[in-house]
C-alpha cells in the first residue's frame, strides 16, 4: 500500500488492513537527520521511541521508507510493549533527507519479531570459525581474530585487494617521569594487544557488531598486563567503512605507570606499486588534505610532463613511462623517497607536520597548521589503501598521526590516540596531602578550597575513556574531496533522530519537558527565559573554545566556578575546577535538545556523555559504581557517590543512538554501586559521632538523591531493557516504592536504611522506632531525582500511589512557608538553598495535583530567588569582552554565571515551561 505523504505532522496513526486482513495500527514516524542531509553516510543506527501500548514486542515489524532497516528492540513497557528500538539503515551512496520508519503491528503474536526476509544484494554475510570471525559488507570484508595480538587480521575490498591488515593496538608506558632530567632507573615497556574474545553480534544483516575483548601485554621486560581494552568495530552493509569504539580502563598505578603512548596500528600492503603512484593523504584544517607522493615527481628541475605530474596530484596512476619526458625517466634514481611521515598535535592550537626518507636520516618540517582533521590515507593508484581518522583529534589532544615504511612493500598507519610525542600522560595526585591527614584538618581544608581531600581517594584508578575511530578502505587512492568529505564524516558521524513533538507525545523520556514554542497555559512571559536558554547554551559553547576545555582526559566537561579577580574559572582551586556533572548541566543540555533538535546542543551533550560516564565514573576497584565530585582532577575529590555516575544523564543518548552499547555497559556498571558503598561510606566524615554505623548490604545508610537516585536510575534503565539482572531491577524499585513510603516522614526522612539485596527501606539508625526524622538538604534532589522518578511513574503509573505521594509531598514542601512546614512535620526544615533549582519540584508537584495556586510559588521561586546558584531576569545576560594585558587570551567574561546556577536555571526553566 502507498503510505501517506508526512508533511509536517510528525506521527501519524493509520488503520489499514493489511495482506493476512489484520486490522494493524500502523505508527509512521519521521526521522531526520541532526546537521542536514550528510555527503555520505557509512550506515547509521538510531533509536525511536514508542508510546505504551502501541506495539507489541512480537508482533510488530518496523519497515522504512527507503530501503533495508535492521531493526531491534532495547527497551520495553511494563505491558510488553515497545518502548524503544534500534534501527540501523545501510550506507548509501544517495542519502535521502530523511527517513519513514512504519511501525506494523500488532499481528497475531505469533509471527517472531523482526525475522524479516532481507534482499540478499545488500546485505552482510557473517562467518565465524573457532579463530575469527568474518564480515563481508558487500563492499569489504574484514577478519578479526579471537585470539593472540592482531585484533583485525585484514580488510579485503570487494575486488579482493587487501588493503589493510595486521590491525593491533599499540601502547608504551614508563615506570618514571625525568622530572629534572634525571632519567636513570626509568624503565620503558612497550605493549601489544593481547585479545581475550571475540564476538559478532547475532543479527547481522543490514548492520554488524563485533566486539574484542583484551589486554595491553608487554612485548618485553616484566610489567604485568593492564590497561584492560574493549573495541568495538561497526560494519554497515555495502559500506567501505568501519567504526570502531575504542575504550581502555586505566588500572595503573600513577606513581609507577605513565602512558607515554596509546595507539591503534594498521599495515598496508603497498608491494608492486611505483614509489611515483603512492600517496600519503593527510587531513589538515577546514576541509584541506596534505598531497604527497612517497616519490614526487613534480616540481623537479625537469618535467615529466603535465600529464604524469597532474596524474600524481590527483592520486591517480600516472602515464605508462615510455610517455614521460625521459630527462625525468631516466633519473628518477636521483629522487629521495620518503618513508615515514609525522602529524603531532600537542595541543588545541596546533600541530607540526615533518616527514624523512628513513630512519637515521633527518625529518624535514612541512608547514603546518592549527586543528588536524585527524585522518591519514596511504596507498596506491593500483593496489588500494586505507584512511584511519580519530574523531575528535584536536580536541583530544596530544594526539598524532604516524605512516611509515612507505617506500617498503608494507607501510603502515599509526592513530595515537595518546601522542608519544607529548610529554608522558601523568595521572599522580596534583598535591601532596598538604598535610591533611585526619577528617578534621580534611573537613577544615573544605573550607577554604572547597576540596574534599583523602589519601588513597584521590585514585585515577578504574577510570576509563572511549575514542571514536573510522577505518576506510579503497581499491585505489581516492580524490582528496572524497577524503575531506571523510574527515568531516569521522569528526560529526550523521545522526538520525525523530522530531521532537513524536518524542514527547510517547512519553518515554519523561513528563518535564516540551517542545519549544508549544502552546502553554502559562501567564509568565516564556520568551525571555528561552532566550536566557539560548544565552547559556551560547554560553558554554564559547567558554569551551575560549578557555580550551580540550585534552584526553578534559574533553566533554566544563568548569564550575569562575574567579573574577583574574577573569579565569577556577580550574586550580580545590572543588570550583572540573564540573563533572554537579547539579546536572547533562540534562539541562539534553532536555533543551530534545525540545529544539538543535545540532549544536546535541554535540555538546554527546560529548558530556563520552566524558561524565568514562573519565567520572569508576568502572574498576572499590568505587566501581561511583562517580567523584567535582574538583582539580576529574577523579581526585574524596567524594565518591552515585550522584555523579547516574545513568539518568546518559539516558536520552543512550536510547536516541539506538542502544549505543558503550553507554549500555555504563548503565550496568551504575548497578554495581551497591556493592561500593559496602566499601565507602558517604558520610564517613560529617557523621553525627554519636551513631556507630558498620555499612551492611543489608543496611546501608543512604541519602535517596546523592546515593540511590543514581542506583534507582540504573535499575530502571535496566527495567526497561530486560538486561541480565532486569527481574531483580524491576523487583527492588518496586520493593522501594513499597517500603520507603513507610518512613513516617517519606522524602523528608533524607537518610535512611537501603537493603541492597531486596530494595527494601528501613527507617535511618538515628531512629529506629520510625518516630519521624528530618533530614532536607538542599543536594538531594539536585541530581536528576525528579527526572527519575518521573521516568518511573511514566513507566510504571501502577506503582505504589503512596510513593508517589511520599515524592510529592517532598516536592511541596521544599519550598513552602516554615510554617506548614511545621504543621506537618512538627518542625521546619531550617534554612535551605537552591530555591530557584528547587522551584521545578514546586511546578512537578502543582502538575500533578493540579493546583494553580502553586503554579504561582513555582514561579515566584523561580524567578525571584536571592540566593548564591541562582539567575534571575535582573542579571545583565550578556557577557564582557577582556584583552589585551588583563586576560592571556581574549575571553567573553560572564562573572555572574556560575554552572550551579546555569544548570539549575536552565533545567528549572525548561520544566516550568512544560508544566505549568
Ligand atoms: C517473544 O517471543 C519469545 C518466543 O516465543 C518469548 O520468549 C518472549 O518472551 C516474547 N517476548 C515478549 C516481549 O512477549
Ligand atoms: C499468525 O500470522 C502468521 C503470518 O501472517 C500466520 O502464518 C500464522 O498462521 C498466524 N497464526 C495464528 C495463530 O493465527
Ligand atoms: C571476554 O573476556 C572478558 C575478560 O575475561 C570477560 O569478562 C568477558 O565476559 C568475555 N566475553 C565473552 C563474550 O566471552
Ligand atoms: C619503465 O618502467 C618499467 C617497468 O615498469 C621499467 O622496467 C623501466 O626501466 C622503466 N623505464 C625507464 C626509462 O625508467
Ligand atoms: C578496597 O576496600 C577494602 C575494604 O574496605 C580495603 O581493604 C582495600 O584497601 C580497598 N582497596 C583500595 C585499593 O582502596
Ligand atoms: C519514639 O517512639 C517511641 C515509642 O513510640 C518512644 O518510646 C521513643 O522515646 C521515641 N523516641 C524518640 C527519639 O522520640
Ligand atoms: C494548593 O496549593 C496551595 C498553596 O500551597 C495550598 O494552600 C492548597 O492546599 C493546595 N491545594 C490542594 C488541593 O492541594
Amino acid at each position: 500500500m502507498a503510505w501517506p505523504v508526512l508533511a509536517s505532522a510528525s506521527l501519524v496513526v493509520i488503520n489499514f488492513k493489511d495482506a493476512e486482513g489484520c486490522d494493524c495500527p500502523n505508527t509512521a514516524v519521521k526521522v531526520n537527520w541532526l546537521e542536514g542531509t550528510p555527503k555520505t553516510s557509512t550506515g547509521t543506527t538510531f533509536g525511536l521511541p514508542w508510546a505504551r501500548g502501541k506495539h507489541l514486542a512480537n508482533a510488530t515489524s518496523f519497515t522504512s521508507s527507503s530501503g533495508e532497516l535492521q531493526s531491534w528492540i532495547t527497551a520495553f513497557w511494563p505491558d510488553g510493549t515497545i518502548k524503544w528500538t534500534g534501527h540501523a539503515i545501510a550506507a548509501s551512496e544517495s542519502t535521502t533527507d530523511g527517513y519513514t520508519i512504519t511501525a506494523s503491528g500488532p499481528g497475531n503474536g505469533t509471527t517472531p519479531h523482526f525475522k524479516r526476509q532481507y534482499s540478499n544484494s545488500s546485505t552482510i554475510q557473517t562467518t565465524e570459525s573457532s579463530d575469527e570471525v568474518s564480515v563481508n559488507t558487500g563492499k569489504i570484508t574484514a577478519s578479526f581474530a579471537k585470539s593472540g595480538s592482531t585484533v583485525v587480521s585484514s580488510i579485503k575490498t570487494s575486488n579482493g585487494k587487501t588493503v589493510g591488515q595486521n590491525g593491533r593496538l599499540v601502547l608504551k608506558s614508563q615506570s618514571g617521569i625525568a622530572d629534572e632530567g634525571d632519567a636513570s632507573g626509568i624503565e620503558y615497556f612497550n605493549f601489544v594487544s593481547k585479545i581475550y574474545n571475540a564476538t559478532v553480534s547475532e543479527e547481522s544483516k543490514i548492520r554488524a557488531l563485533v566486539t574484542v575483548q583484551g589486554v595491553h601485554h608487554a612485548e618485553a621486560g616484566s610489567h604485568k598486563d593492564w590497561l584492560p581494552f574493549t573495541l568495538r568495530f561497526y560494519l554497515y552493509a555495502n559500506s567501505d567503512a568501519i567504526r570502531t569504539v575504542h575504550t581502555i580502563i586505566y588500572d595503573g598505578d600513577a606513581k609507577s605507570d605513565f602512558i607515554s603512548g596509546l595507539g591503534i596500528r594498521f599495515d598496508v600492503p603497498l608491494a608492486g606499486e611505483e614509489l611515483f603512484d603512492r600517496h600519503v593523504r593527510i587531513a589538515g584544517t577546514d576541509g584541506g588534505i596534505l598531497h604527497e607522493a612517497v616519490q614526487g615527481i613534480t616540481g623537479l628541475r625537469r618535467d615529466p610532463g603535465e600529464a604524469v605530474r597532474t596524474a600524481q596530484y590527483n592520486g591517480e596512476k600516472t602515464p605508462a613511462n615510455s610517455t614521460w619526458d625521459t630527462k625525468t625517466s631516466t633519473r628518477l634514481q636521483w629522487v629521495p623517497t620518503w618513508n615515514d611521515y609525522r602529524l603531532t598535535q600537542l595541543s588545541a592550537d596546533g600541530f607540526n607536520l615533518k616527514k624523512r626518507t628513513k630512519e637515521g636520516q633527518s625529518w624535514l618540517k612541512i608547514p603546518g597548521g592549527t586543528r588536524a582533521g585527524g585522518l591519514a590515507y596511504l596507498g596506491g593508484a593500483t593496489v588500494g589503501g586505507l584512511a584511519v581518522g580519530l574523531r575528535d583529534f584536536w580536541k583530544k589532544y596530544p594526539t598524532s598521526l604516524d605512516i611509515s615504511n612507505a617506500a617498503s612493500d608494507e607501510g603502515s598507519i599509526t592513530i595515537w590516540l595518546y601522542s608519544p610525542s607529548a610529554e608522558p600522560m601523568d595521572l599522580r595526585p596534583y598535591h601532596d596531602g598538604l598535610g591533611e591527614d585526619t577528617y578534621e584538618k580534611q573537613l577544615d581544608a573544605l573550607q577554604i578550597t572547597y576540596e574534599d581531600y583523602e589519601e588513597r581517594y584521590n585514585t585515577p584508578y578504574g577510570i576509563a575513556r572511549t575514542n571514536e575511530v573510522f577505518i576506510y578502505a579503497f581499491d585505489s587512492t581516492p580524490t582528496a574531496e572524497t577524503l575531506s568529505t571523510l574527515t568531516d564524516h569521522t569528526n560529526e558521524p550523521p545522526v538520525l533522530f525523530a522530531e521532537p513533538e513524536y518524542i514527547k507525545e510517547t512519553r518515554a523520556l519523561g513528563s518535564y519537558w516540551n517542545v519549544k514554542g508549544a502552546p502553554s497555559n502559562s501567564s509568565t512571559d516564556t520568551a525571555s527565559i528561552e532566550s536566557h536558554l539560548d544565552f547559556l547554551i551560547e554560553f558554554y559553547r564559547n567558554q569551551i573554545e575560549q578557555r580550551r576545555w580540550y585534552g584526553f582526559w578534559d574533553h566533554g566537561d566544563i568548569m564550575h566556578g569562575y574567579d573574577t579577580d583574574r577573569h579565569q574559572w577556577k580550574y586550580d582551586i580545590g572543588g570550583y575546577a572540573w564540573d563533572n556533572s554537579e547539579l546536572s548541566p547533562d540534562l539541562f543540555f539534553w532536555n533543551q535538545f530534545l525540545r529544539t533538535g538543535r545540532a549544536d546542543v546535541y554535540r555538546l551533550a554527546e560529548a558530556q556523555v563520552r566524558h561524565g560516564g568514562e573519565v567520572d565514573s569508576y568502572h574498576l576497584g572499590n568505587f566501581t559504581g561511583l562517580g567523584t565530585r567535582h574538583g582539580v582532577q576529574h577523579w581526585g575529590d574524596s567524594s565518591k557517590q552515585g550522584r555523579i555516575s547516574t545513568p539518568v544523564y546518559r539516558k536520552p543518548f543512550y536510547y536516541l543512538s539506538g542502544g549505543d552499547e558503550r553507554t549500555g555497559d555504563l548503565v550496568h556498571e551504575a548497578l554495581k554501586a551497591e556493592q561500593a558503598w559496602v566499601l565507602v561510606d558517604a558520610r564517613r566524615k560529617v557523621r553525627d559521632p554519636g551513631v556507630v554505623y558498620k555499612p551492611d548490604p543489608t543496611a546501608l545508610y543512604l541519602n535517596f538523591g546523592t546515593d540511590w537516585a543514581g542506583v534507582a536510575a540504573a535499575q530502571l534503565l535496566e527495567w526497561e531493557r530486560r538486561g541480565p539482572r532486569w527481574e531483580e531491577a524491576r523487583d527492588k524499585l518496586l520493593e522501594t516504592a513499597k517500603t520507603f513510603p513507610k518512613l513516617k516522614f517519606g522524602f523528608v526522612t533524607g537518610e535512611a536504611l537501603y537493603n541492597s539485596e531486596d530494595g527494601s527501606w528501613a527507617p535511618p539508625p538515628t531512629d529506629p522506632n520510625n518516630n519521624g526524622t528530618i533530614t532536607v538538604s538542599h543536594l538531594s534532589s539536585v541530581f536528576g531525582v525528579l527526572e527519575t522518578l518521573d521516568q518511573l511513574f511514566e513507566h510504571y503509573p501502577e506503582i505504589s500511589k503512596a510513593f508517589v505521594d511520599a515524592w510529592l509531598d517532598y516536592c511541596y514542601y521544599y519550598g513552602a512557608s516554615k510554617a506548614e512546614q511545621a504543621a506537618r512535620y512538627g518542625t521546619d526544615f531550617g534554612k535551605l538553598n537552591l530555591r530557584q533549582g528547587h522551584s521545578r519540584l514546586t511546578a512537578y508537584v502543582a502538575n500533578k495535583r493540579n493546583n494553580a495556586t502553586l503554579v504561582q510559588r513555582a514561579w515566584d521561586e523561580f524567578l525571584s530567588d536571592s540566593n548564591a546558584d541562582e539567575l534571575s531576569p535582573e542579571d545583565p545576560w550578556t557577557t564582557v569582552k577582556f584583552n589585551g594585558s588583563k586576560v592571556l587570551t581574549p575571553v567573553d567574561e560572564a562573572d555572574w554565571i556560575t554552572t550551579n546556577a546555569a544548570a539549575l536555571y536552565g533545567l528549572a526553566g525548561i520544566e516550568l515551561i512544560a508544566l505549568t
